[in-house]
Protein backbone atom coordinates (compact mmCIF):
# COMPACT_ATOMS: atom_id res chain seq x y z
CA UNK A 1 0.00 0.00 0.00
CA UNK A 2 1.19 3.58 -0.82
CA UNK A 3 0.34 5.58 2.13
CA UNK A 4 1.52 9.61 1.50
CA UNK A 5 0.59 12.25 4.33
CA UNK A 6 1.25 15.51 4.57
CA UNK A 7 3.25 15.97 1.79
CA UNK A 8 5.04 19.26 0.96
CA UNK A 9 7.22 19.39 -2.98
CA UNK A 10 7.65 22.39 -5.07
CA UNK A 11 10.38 23.60 -7.71
CA UNK A 12 12.87 25.70 -6.22
CA UNK A 13 11.86 28.07 -3.59
CA UNK A 14 7.80 28.02 -5.10
CA UNK A 15 5.85 25.27 -2.95
CA UNK A 16 3.01 23.54 -5.26
CA UNK A 17 1.95 20.67 -3.30
CA UNK A 18 0.66 21.56 0.22
CA UNK A 19 0.34 18.71 2.28
CA UNK A 20 -1.51 16.39 0.67
CA UNK A 21 -2.56 13.44 2.47
CA UNK A 22 -3.84 10.07 0.28
CA UNK A 23 -4.04 6.17 0.19
CA UNK A 24 -3.29 4.09 -2.71
CA UNK A 25 -4.82 0.36 -1.22
CA UNK A 26 -3.28 -2.82 -1.89
CA UNK A 27 -5.92 -3.52 -4.67
CA UNK A 28 -7.65 -1.39 -7.35
CA UNK A 29 -7.29 1.81 -9.27
CA UNK A 30 -6.73 5.86 -7.90
CA UNK A 31 -8.05 8.22 -10.09
CA UNK A 32 -5.92 11.69 -9.77
CA UNK A 33 -8.28 14.35 -11.17
CA UNK A 34 -8.21 17.79 -11.43
CA UNK A 35 -7.59 20.95 -13.96
CA UNK A 36 -4.08 22.05 -15.68
CA UNK A 37 -2.00 23.53 -13.28
CA UNK A 38 -3.51 21.87 -10.34
CA UNK A 39 -0.23 20.46 -9.23
CA UNK A 40 -1.04 16.61 -10.71
CA UNK A 41 1.88 15.89 -12.68
CA UNK A 42 3.75 17.53 -9.42
CA UNK A 43 2.48 14.89 -7.34
CA UNK A 44 3.08 11.65 -9.09
CA UNK A 45 6.78 13.20 -9.88
CA UNK A 46 7.12 13.88 -6.13
CA UNK A 47 6.14 10.16 -5.46
CA UNK A 48 8.22 8.90 -7.65
CA UNK A 49 11.35 10.82 -6.60
CA UNK A 50 11.81 13.46 -9.24
CA UNK A 51 11.47 16.12 -7.15
CA UNK A 52 12.41 16.17 -3.27
CA UNK A 53 10.16 15.76 -1.04
CA UNK A 54 10.37 18.95 1.78
CA UNK A 55 7.75 17.73 4.48
CA UNK A 56 5.65 14.91 5.05
CA UNK A 57 5.92 10.85 4.25
CA UNK A 58 5.59 8.63 1.79
CA UNK A 59 5.13 5.33 2.56
CA UNK A 60 5.54 2.23 0.95
CA UNK A 61 5.40 -1.94 1.81
CA UNK A 62 5.62 -0.21 5.65
CA UNK A 63 8.78 2.25 4.95
CA UNK A 64 9.39 5.78 4.54
CA UNK A 65 10.46 6.35 0.55
CA UNK A 66 10.62 9.55 0.98
CA UNK A 67 14.37 10.20 1.12
CA UNK A 68 14.95 7.32 -1.64
CA UNK A 69 16.25 7.58 -4.99
CA UNK A 70 14.14 7.38 -7.91
CA UNK A 71 16.01 4.15 -9.06
CA UNK A 72 15.47 2.72 -5.77
CA UNK A 73 11.63 3.29 -5.99
CA UNK A 74 11.13 1.92 -9.33
CA UNK A 75 13.66 -1.62 -7.66
CA UNK A 76 11.26 -1.56 -5.04
CA UNK A 77 8.19 -2.00 -7.26
CA UNK A 78 6.95 1.48 -8.16
CA UNK A 79 6.63 2.67 -12.09
CA UNK A 80 6.08 5.89 -13.45
CA UNK A 81 4.71 6.66 -16.69
CA UNK A 82 5.60 10.29 -17.12
CA UNK A 83 2.61 12.46 -18.84
CA UNK A 84 3.88 13.03 -22.67
CA UNK A 85 4.76 9.50 -24.24
CA UNK A 86 8.62 10.04 -23.06
CA UNK A 87 11.15 7.47 -24.54
CA UNK A 88 14.80 7.19 -25.32
CA UNK A 89 14.21 8.52 -29.40
CA UNK A 90 17.07 7.61 -30.73
CA UNK A 91 16.62 4.20 -29.63
CA UNK A 92 14.16 1.76 -31.42
CA UNK A 93 11.49 0.47 -29.90
CA UNK A 94 12.72 -3.00 -29.09
CA UNK A 95 15.85 -1.34 -28.28
CA UNK A 96 14.03 0.69 -25.00
CA UNK A 97 12.29 -2.30 -23.88
CA UNK A 98 15.37 -4.38 -24.14
CA UNK A 99 17.16 -1.40 -22.12
CA UNK A 100 14.65 -1.32 -19.41
CA UNK A 101 14.38 -5.54 -19.23
CA UNK A 102 18.23 -5.29 -18.84
CA UNK A 103 18.57 -2.57 -16.28
CA UNK A 104 15.33 -4.36 -14.18
CA UNK A 105 16.94 -8.04 -14.52
CA UNK A 106 13.51 -9.07 -15.78
CA UNK A 107 13.18 -11.91 -18.67
CA UNK A 108 13.28 -10.95 -22.22
CA UNK A 109 9.59 -12.83 -22.58
CA UNK A 110 8.12 -9.82 -21.20
CA UNK A 111 9.41 -7.95 -24.09
CA UNK A 112 7.62 -10.71 -26.28
CA UNK A 113 4.49 -10.31 -23.96
CA UNK A 114 3.84 -6.22 -24.14
CA UNK A 115 4.62 -6.91 -27.96
CA UNK A 116 1.33 -9.40 -27.67
CA UNK A 117 -0.01 -6.78 -25.94
CA UNK A 118 0.57 -4.04 -27.80
CA UNK A 119 1.07 -5.13 -31.77
CA UNK A 120 1.99 -1.90 -32.86
CA UNK A 121 5.17 -2.02 -31.28
CA UNK A 122 5.98 -5.73 -32.92
CA UNK A 123 5.11 -3.75 -35.74
CA UNK A 124 6.98 -1.13 -35.48
CA UNK A 125 10.13 -2.43 -33.23
CA UNK A 126 12.85 -1.44 -35.48
CA UNK A 127 11.22 1.98 -35.64
CA UNK A 128 13.17 4.77 -33.96
CA UNK A 129 11.15 5.75 -30.96
CA UNK A 130 10.92 9.28 -32.40
CA UNK A 131 9.61 8.06 -35.26
CA UNK A 132 6.94 6.72 -33.67
CA UNK A 133 3.02 8.31 -33.63
CA UNK A 134 2.14 9.83 -30.30
CA UNK A 135 -0.19 6.44 -29.24
CA UNK A 136 2.84 3.94 -30.36
CA UNK A 137 5.30 6.07 -28.17
CA UNK A 138 2.67 6.10 -24.97
CA UNK A 139 2.31 2.44 -25.80
CA UNK A 140 6.09 1.89 -25.28
CA UNK A 141 6.09 4.29 -22.74
CA UNK A 142 3.55 1.83 -20.91
CA UNK A 143 5.36 -1.41 -22.13
CA UNK A 144 8.49 0.34 -20.55
CA UNK A 145 7.11 0.50 -16.89
CA UNK A 146 5.65 -3.25 -16.95
CA UNK A 147 8.56 -4.50 -17.79
CA UNK A 148 9.91 -3.68 -14.99
CA UNK A 149 7.22 -5.98 -13.31
CA UNK A 150 5.96 -3.43 -10.80
CA UNK A 151 3.38 -3.51 -7.77
CA UNK A 152 2.55 0.15 -8.64
CA UNK A 153 1.71 1.67 -11.90
CA UNK A 154 1.71 5.36 -12.12
CA UNK A 155 0.58 6.79 -15.61
CA UNK A 156 -0.05 10.37 -15.90
CA UNK A 157 -2.66 11.16 -18.23
CA UNK A 158 -1.71 8.37 -20.44
CA UNK A 159 -4.60 9.56 -22.91
CA UNK A 160 -3.76 13.01 -23.44
CA UNK A 161 -3.34 13.82 -27.46
CA UNK A 162 -3.76 9.82 -28.18
CA UNK A 163 -6.38 8.93 -30.99
CA UNK A 164 -9.15 7.28 -30.00
CA UNK A 165 -8.57 4.05 -30.69
CA UNK A 166 -4.98 3.62 -29.12
CA UNK A 167 -6.56 5.70 -25.98
CA UNK A 168 -9.34 2.54 -26.02
CA UNK A 169 -6.54 -0.05 -25.99
CA UNK A 170 -4.70 1.94 -23.31
CA UNK A 171 -8.00 1.71 -20.90
CA UNK A 172 -8.19 -1.88 -21.69
CA UNK A 173 -5.00 -2.33 -20.66
CA UNK A 174 -5.25 -0.26 -17.24
CA UNK A 175 -8.28 -1.97 -16.29
CA UNK A 176 -6.72 -5.61 -17.27
CA UNK A 177 -3.88 -4.57 -14.85
CA UNK A 178 -6.38 -3.17 -12.12
CA UNK A 179 -8.27 -6.58 -12.27
CA UNK A 180 -4.75 -8.37 -12.18
CA UNK A 181 -3.78 -7.43 -8.96
CA UNK A 182 -1.35 -4.55 -9.83
CA UNK A 183 -2.00 -0.91 -8.65
CA UNK A 184 -2.57 2.01 -10.59
CA UNK A 185 -2.61 5.57 -9.85
CA UNK A 186 -4.16 7.03 -12.63
CA UNK A 187 -4.26 10.80 -13.51
CA UNK A 188 -6.74 11.66 -16.04
CA UNK A 189 -8.62 14.21 -17.57
CA UNK A 190 -11.65 12.23 -18.98
CA UNK A 191 -14.02 12.32 -16.06
CA UNK A 192 -16.20 9.64 -16.78
CA UNK A 193 -13.45 6.71 -17.27
CA UNK A 194 -11.31 7.53 -13.96
CA UNK A 195 -14.59 7.61 -12.07
CA UNK A 196 -16.78 4.78 -12.91
CA UNK A 197 -13.60 2.25 -12.95
CA UNK A 198 -11.74 3.86 -9.73
CA UNK A 199 -11.78 2.29 -6.23
CA UNK A 200 -10.95 5.88 -4.91
CA UNK A 201 -10.65 9.07 -6.29
CA UNK A 202 -9.10 12.64 -5.51
CA UNK A 203 -9.85 16.03 -6.55
CA UNK A 204 -7.12 18.12 -6.40
CA UNK A 205 -6.72 22.01 -7.42
CA UNK A 206 -4.15 24.46 -5.97
CA UNK A 207 -1.53 21.55 -4.81
CA UNK A 208 -4.50 20.39 -2.00
CA UNK A 209 -6.81 17.32 -2.56
CA UNK A 210 -10.21 19.24 -2.58
CA UNK A 211 -12.23 15.97 -2.34
CA UNK A 212 -12.38 12.79 -2.64
CA UNK A 213 -14.25 9.61 -2.65
CA UNK A 214 -15.39 5.94 -4.24
CA UNK A 215 -15.77 5.47 -7.54
CA UNK A 216 -19.07 4.26 -9.92
CA UNK A 217 -21.67 5.87 -11.43
CA UNK A 218 -23.00 8.53 -8.92
CA UNK A 219 -19.76 10.10 -7.93
CA UNK A 220 -19.40 11.05 -11.65
CA UNK A 221 -21.86 13.89 -11.28
CA UNK A 222 -20.18 14.70 -8.07
CA UNK A 223 -16.73 15.23 -9.42
CA UNK A 224 -18.29 17.17 -12.35
CA UNK A 225 -19.50 19.79 -10.05
CA UNK A 226 -16.40 19.90 -7.92
CA UNK A 227 -14.47 20.77 -11.40
CA UNK A 228 -16.63 23.12 -12.95
CA UNK A 229 -16.35 25.58 -9.78
N1 LIG B 1 9.46 22.69 -13.70
C1 LIG B 1 8.67 23.59 -13.07
N2 LIG B 1 9.18 24.69 -12.51
C2 LIG B 1 8.40 25.57 -11.84
N3 LIG B 1 7.07 25.46 -11.71
C3 LIG B 1 6.50 24.37 -12.26
C4 LIG B 1 7.25 23.37 -12.97
N4 LIG B 1 6.40 22.41 -13.41
C5 LIG B 1 5.18 22.79 -12.99
N5 LIG B 1 5.23 23.95 -12.31
C6 LIG B 1 4.08 24.65 -11.69
O1 LIG B 1 3.50 23.81 -10.71
C7 LIG B 1 2.08 23.90 -10.74
C8 LIG B 1 1.49 22.52 -10.92
O2 LIG B 1 1.90 21.99 -12.16
P1 LIG B 1 1.62 20.48 -12.58
O3 LIG B 1 2.38 20.22 -13.82
O4 LIG B 1 1.88 19.60 -11.41
O5 LIG B 1 0.04 20.53 -12.87
P2 LIG B 1 -0.90 19.43 -13.49
O6 LIG B 1 -2.07 19.29 -12.56
O7 LIG B 1 -0.15 18.21 -13.82
O8 LIG B 1 -1.42 20.17 -14.82
P3 LIG B 1 -1.76 19.55 -16.28
O9 LIG B 1 -3.18 19.05 -16.19
O10 LIG B 1 -1.66 20.75 -17.18
O11 LIG B 1 -0.78 18.49 -16.61
C9 LIG B 1 1.73 24.86 -11.87
O12 LIG B 1 1.49 26.11 -11.31
C10 LIG B 1 3.00 24.89 -12.72
O13 LIG B 1 3.14 26.12 -13.34
MG1 LIG C 1 0.25 17.24 -15.54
Amino acid sequence: MLSIEGLVSGYGRTKVLHEISLEVPDEGLVAILGHNGAGKSTLMKTIIGLIRTLHGTIMWDGEDISKVSPHERVRRGIAYVPQGQQSFGQLTALENMELVAGSSHAPKSLIDDMMDRFPDLREYGSRKAELMSGGQRQQLAIARALITQPKLLILDEPGEGIQPSIVADIRRTILELAASGIQVLLVEQQIDFAVMHCSRYFVMASGRILSGGNGGQESVSAVREVLTI
